[in-house]
Formats: C-alpha cells, structure tokens, sequence
C-alpha cells in the first residue's frame, strides 16, 4: 500500500480572528460528506498564525475534522523554554496537539535571516518535544542544511523542496526538475518524504500528484481560501 500524501496548508501571516473561524466553518462545511463517506484522499494539516493554534486546535477536536486534519506551526524557537522573549518554544506548544513544525521557510532565510545552523537547533527542539519538522529547502542549500542536522536526526524529517523564484507565482517548476531536486534531498537526507512546495493549486496540483517521489505539498495562497484547499484535499 502506498503512504497517502500529506498536504500541508501555511497560511503564513495572513487571516485575523474572524477570518481564521470563518475558513474553519466552510473547510468543514466543505469536508463532511466527503470524511463521512470516503475519508479525505490525503493527510492533511493546518499551519495558522500562533494567536489562532488554541481556536484551531480546539475546533479540529470538537469537529469531524478530528482525526483527518493534523495542526502544523510556521515556526518554532530554536531554543528551549526560558528567558528568549517573544519566541515561540516547543514547549509552549505542550497540549496543542501540533503534528508538524515548519522550520526554515525562505521567508524565514529572507527576512528573518536564519541560517542552516539556527534551522538545525529548531529541528532538536521539535523532535525533542515530538513534534515532526517540516525542512524547507531550496535548490544550492540541499547539502549545507543536511549537513547541518545531526545525521541521526535525518530519518525523522520532513524535506519540503521549496524553489523561491516559483512561490506564489501560480507558476510550478517544471516535473523533471522538481524531481532531479528531490534526488538530491534524497541523496543528502535519505529515503524521506520530500514535499513540493510552490504555487501548488487545484489547477497545478494536477501535474504534480501522480509522481511518487512528491510525498505531499505546502501550500500557501491556494490553502488560504477554504473552498480551493478542500477541493485540493478531498
Ligand atoms: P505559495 O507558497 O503556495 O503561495 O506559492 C508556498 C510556500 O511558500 O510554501
């Protein structure tokens, strides 16, 4: 049997309050014959801004979406709890039930200038407090962050392969490529699970899925709207 892929919304900075329950309700509203009947075709999980993990957390539990929809965060501290503040530790996310941490999305490389080396401590903080690490990488740092995390570390990844110049384009890179890039995580990382993150939509997903080398995709702008992001998952 081959391992269903994961999906993997981000929703990076965007949504307040109002805007992240309303996205909950219509996902939902979206999902419930498709769960009841089918299940969803994929594993999914849900990265919202930290202010809403509570109500998102909450809402999954209370709801059918239990069991089918994993809770994700964007971000971990890559230190532990303590006197870091303003940061977000592994810890304080104890009782959340947060499956999946992203760590080291070019934003955070671009803007927030985390290197290999700060994006490797996050992957132990994660692990240490059983939360699976979603890697980004992007094409020219494949070796450096493999190299950077303990080797032991590295059966217990998530890879995503995320080529900047192609996110929130609505333009994917070409298959061939995307998948010449996986055999490089592969043979840097192993045999992990390497997401395609990049403009993927219910229109580009389509040219993407049926290689089973992709094991899943993060998604952004498409995951923001509830009806395309069920329609991806469904
Ligand atoms: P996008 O973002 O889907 O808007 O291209 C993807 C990402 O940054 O992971």
């Amino acid at each position: 049997m081959t391992m269903k892929k994961l999906i993997v919304a981000n929703w990076k900075s965007n949504k307040n309050l109002s805007e992240t329950r309303k996205w909950l309700e219509q996902f939902e509203r979206e999902t419930k014959m498709q769960i009841a009947t089918k299940g969803l075709h994929y594993r999914v999980a849900v990265a919202p801004a930290f202010p809403f993990l509570p109500l998102v957390s909450d809402f999954l539990q209370s709801t059918h979406l239990h069991k089918h929809v994993g809770l994700a965060v964007q971000d971990i501290s890559m230190y532990p709890a303590g006197a870091y503040t303003g940061a977000i530790s592994a810890y304080n996310l104890e009782g959340f039930d947060v499956h999946f941490a992203i760590v080291g999305h070019s934003e955070r490389r671009r803007y927030f200038h985390e290197t290999s080396q700060d994006i490797a401590k996050k992957v132990e903080q994660a692990l240490e407090n059983g939360i699976t690490p979603i890697v980004c990488v992007d094409q020219g740092e494949i070796a450096e962050q493999a190299n950077a995390i303990e080797q032991s570390l590295h059966s217990k990844l998530i890879v995503a392969y995320e080529p900047h110049e192609y996110i929130g384009t609505g333009n994917i890179q070409a298959v061939s490529e995307v998948l010449s890039e996986i055999k490089e995580i592969n043979a840097a990382f192993g045999n992990i699970p390497v997401l395609y993150g990049a403009s993927v939509n219910p229109e580009t997903m389509g040219e993407l899925v049926a290689h089973q080398e992709i094991a899943g995709f993060l998604v952004g702008t498409a995951s923001l709207d509830a009806t395309d992001f069920a329609e991806m998952v469904m």
